[in-house]
C-alpha cells in the first residue's frame, strides 16, 4: 500500500535524526565556564504579544544590577530582533535562520513569550519558537522553581526538554484521513543527562530526596526507560533519597497539603513536566510569577513560563501585563553566570513587593502598570 510506504519513509526518517542526535548527545563538551569569558554576551529577545514590554523591563532591571560590568563590557546586553510570528510565518520557520545565527553569537539568552501557532489557527503550522530553541541549542534541563515558604513549599522541577512527546511533535503525520500519529522518545544519554542534573542539584543544594514522575505503567517502554535510569542513578546518590509516583496522582497530590510539603526535586519526562510546572506555579501565584531556566552544556535560555498573551494586546492592556516571570528568569540567568549576589537581591526585591502589594498587578487598567510596577521593584533592590 502507497500510504504505508509513505509512513514507513517518514518513520525512518524520524528515527535517523534521533540516532544521530545520541551521536551527538555522545560527544558533548564540557559546560561553558563563564568565569573564563572576557566578555559574557546576554541575547535579549522580546518575542510576541505583551513579550517586548515585559522583557524590556526585565532588561532595565538587568543594566542597573550589572552597571559596573557593562561599563567595564565584561558583561554586553545584546538585544536581538526578529523572532516574531510574522517573521517567523514568512519564512514557515521557527527561528529564522538569521536570528538562529544571531542566538548563537551569545552565550545566554533572556527570551520573552513567543506565539505557538495551534491548530486551526491562520498561522502556517511552524514549530513552537520555544521548542525549536531548546532542541537548536540542546538546552535538555528546563529547570523550574517555585516556592511558596508561608505554605512550606519549595519545590524544584526538572523537567527533560529536548525528548519525550516533543521530540518530533512537529512530526507526526496522518497516515490517511482516518489515522493519525505522533511520537514520543527517550534515550539513554538524554535520559542520563536530566537525571544527573537533577541529582547533582539536589546534592549542591543540600536536598535530600529526589522524587521521578513517569507514567510507567501505561507509556511502558519510554517512560519504563526513563525510570529504569533514575533509579540506577539514585543507587549513585546515598545520601539522598528516591522515590516514583505517576503523573496522574502526583497531580492529586501536589494539592494535598500534607503531602506536597514533602516533595523537593521532582525529575520529568517533558511533557508532564509541561502539565505539572504550571499546577505548581499556581501556589505561589501563578504561571506570571514563575522563572524557567533551559540549560544545555553550550548555551542556556531563560524565560518567562506563561505565554504570550496575545487577548490581552488585541485588548490594548499589554502595558498592564504582570513582568514578573520574566524578572524572575532574569535572576535566574544570572545566577547561572556566576553574579549569585545581583540575582540574589532582585529575588529578594521581588519577594518583598509580593508580599507587601503596596501596589498590585491585575492585568488591567485598574490595577499598577508595567512601568508602576519596575519602580517599585527598583526601589526596592
Ligand atoms: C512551556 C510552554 C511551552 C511548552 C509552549 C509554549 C510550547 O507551555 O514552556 O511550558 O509546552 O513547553
Ligand atoms: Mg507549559
Amino acid at each position: 500500500m502507497e500510504k504505508l510506504s509513505v509512513a514507513k519513509q517518514k518513520f525512518e526518517k524520524i528515527l535517523l535524526e534521533q540516532l544521530g542526535r545520541i551521536e551527538r548527545m555522545k560527544s558533548d563538551n564540557a559546560p561553558t565556564d563563564y568565569r573564563s569569558l572576557e566578555s559574557i554576551i546576554i541575547g535579549i529577545v522580546g518575542g510576541d504579544g505583551i513579550g517586548p514590554v515585559i522583557t524590556e523591563q526585565a532588561k532595565r532591571l538587568m543594566e542597573f544590577l550589572l552597571k559596573d560590568e557593562i561599563a567595564a563590557g565584561t558583561v554586553v546586553l545584546r538585544v536581538i530582533e526578529g523572532l516574531t510570528i510574522e517573521n517567523r510565518a514568512a519564512v514557515a520557520k521557527a527561528i529564522p535562520d538569521d536570528v538562529l545565527a544571531e542566538l548563537m553569537k551569545c552565550h545566554v539568552i533572556l527570551k520573552g513569550p513567543t506565539t505557538t501557532p495551534e491548530a486551526g489557527s491562520p498561522w502556517p503550522n511552524i514549530e513552537s519558537a520555544n521548542v525549536a530553541m531548546r532542541k537548536e541549542l540542546d538546552l535538555f534541563a528546563n529547570v523550574r522553581p517555585v516556592r511558596a515558604p508561608e505554605q512550606g513549599i519549595d519545590w524544584t522541577f526538572f523537567r527533560e526538554n529536548t525528548e519525550g512527546a516533543y521530540a518530533v511533535g512537529s512530526k507526526g503525520f496522518e497516515v490517511d484521513e482516518n489515522l493519525a500519529v505522533d511520537f514520543t522518545i527517550a534515550t539513554t544519554q538524554g535520559t542520563e543527562r536530566i537525571v544527573r542534573a537533577a541529582f547533582e542539584y539536589a546534592k549542591a543544594n543540600n536536598k535530600t530526596r529526589v522524587t521521578a514522575v513517569t507514567k510507567a505503567n501505561v507509556i511502558k517502554t519510554t517512560d519504563g526507560k526513563f525510570l529504569r535510569i533514575c533509579r540506577a542513578i539514585a543507587k549513585e546518590y546515598p545520601g539522598i533519597s528516591f522515590d516514583e509516583w505517576y503523573i496522574d496522582i502526583m497531580t492529586a497530590k501536589l494539592i494535598d497539603p500534607k503531602r506536597r510539603k514533602g516533595f523537593q526535586v521532582l525529575v520529568l519526562p517533558n511533557l508532564y513536566g509541561d502539565i505539572l510546572t504550571d499546577e505548581a506555579a499556581e501556589f505561589q501565584g501563578g504561571v506570571g510569577t514563575a522563572g524557567s531556566a533551559n540549560i544545555g552544556r553550550k548555551y542556556a535560555m531563560f524565560e518567562a513560563i506563561h505565554g504570550s498573551a496575545p487577548r490581552m494586546v488585541k485588548e490594548g492592556r499589554e502595558d498592564y501585563a504582570d513582568p514578573s516571570s520574566i524578572m524572575r528568569a532574569a535572576a535566574m540567568l544570572m545566577s547561572h553566570i556566576g553574579f549569585e549576589r545581583q540575582s540574589e537581591r532582585l529575588n529578594r526585591a521581588l519577594d518583598d513587593c509580593m508580599k507587601e502589594r503596596a501596589i498590585e498587578i491585575t492585568g488591567r487598567p485598574l490595577g499598577a502598570s508595567v512601568y508602576e510596577w519596575t519602580e517599585y521593584v527598583m526601589k526596592k533592590l
